[in-house]
């Protein structure tokens, strides 16, 4: 098996977050699925309010906590947005999950996702927010190789 990629970037504000965000919105052609993990105010939701914005969407993005997800058209592809902090058994939400994931022209992004991890694709990216300063976040990618182009431009 391939074995997979890792970059860190690090960025100084919730605007520089977005960019990066921006960045890999414009290499997507769909069916991708991120898993965002960090703790509570890491910057995983502002990472996802720029992925709309690069995809052109103008749906305000803001955390799906208490709905679970939030789903934003853009003029090709669809964003879904689950967060399943408050999630505590995956019934009928990993079932609804795992329709979104088959379809090549969803973009699916997942915070908290542990409670779903056995219906996860193993080929998503990971992305890992630390917080190491008050509006410093360190952003980890873990990928394999064929999602080499997602990284393309930063
Ligand atoms: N460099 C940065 N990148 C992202 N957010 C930052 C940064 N610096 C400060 N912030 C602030 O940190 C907070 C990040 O909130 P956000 O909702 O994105 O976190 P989250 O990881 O989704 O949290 P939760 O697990 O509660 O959903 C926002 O208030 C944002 O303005
Ligand atoms: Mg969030």
């Amino acid at each position: 098996m391939a074995t997979k990629k890792a970059s860190k970037l690090v960025t100084n504000s919730p605007d520089e977050t977005e960019q990066i965000a921006q960045i890999i919105a414009k290499n997507l052609k769909g069916g991708e699925v991120f898993e965002l993990v960090g703790d509570l105010g890491s910057g995983k939701t502002t990472f996802v309010r720029g992925l709309a914005k690069g995809l052109g969407s103008s749906d305000s993005v803001a955390s799906p906590s208490f709905t679970l997800s939030h789903k934003y058209d853009t003029g090709s592809l669809t964003i879904y947005h689950f967060d399943f902090y408050r999630l505590n058994q995956p019934g009928v939400v990993a079932l609804e999950l795992a329709d979104i994931l088959n379809d090549p022209r969803n973009v699916t992004l997942i915070e908290w996702g542990d409670i779903v991890h056995g219906i996860l694709p193993e080929e998503r990216l990971a992305v890992k927010f630390s917080q190491t300063g008050d509006t410093v976040r360190e952003l980890e990618f873990n990928y394999f190789p064929d999602s080499d182009y997602l990284m393309k431009g930063l």
